[in-house]
């Protein structure tokens, strides 16, 4: 075989698979609380802190992440910690486009997944 096709054939899988590997997936969080509620999130990834969120009702916000990201969310009195992305977790059942969508409602946290393509409740708030 021509080397340098075999060459080019080993280099294209090379970068292919590093690229996948660095896969970069985003996290979508929905605030559909009662009463137009403010959702506050203060998340942390890979040892960084990502700074605190307000989302206000009916809005979202995006984290683009690669390893777990964890989260202090809190409305009104109400308080949980919660993993919003954890690539073995995730990386498959809500990659649908690579988005982890999260719809935040009175009774916890609902994540759509992909293979049932619904929204599924994951995490109630702590004490409910
Ligand atoms: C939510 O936050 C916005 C902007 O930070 C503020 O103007 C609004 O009054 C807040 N709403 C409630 C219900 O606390």
């Amino acid at each position: 075989m021509n080397t340098l096709l075999t060459f080019s054939l080993f280099l294209l899988l090379t970068l292919s698979l590093a690229g996948s590997s660095m896969a970069d997936y985003k996290a979508t969080v929905f605030n559909n609380l009662p009463g137009n509620a403010n959702l506050t999130v203060h998340c942390q990834s890979a040892g960084s802190d990502l700074g605190t969120q307000t989302i206000t009702y009916l809005h979202d916000f995006s984290w683009t992440v690669s390893n777990l990201l964890n989260c202090d969310m809190s409305w009104g009195n109400v308080k949980g910690n919660f993993d919003i992305f954890d690539p073995k977790r995730d990386a498959s059942r809500c990659a649908y486009g690579n988005t982890c969508f999260w719809r935040v409602k009175e009774d916890g946290l609902y994540l759509f997944i992909q293979e049932h393509k619904r929204l599924e409740l994951q995490f109630k708030w702590p004490g409910n």
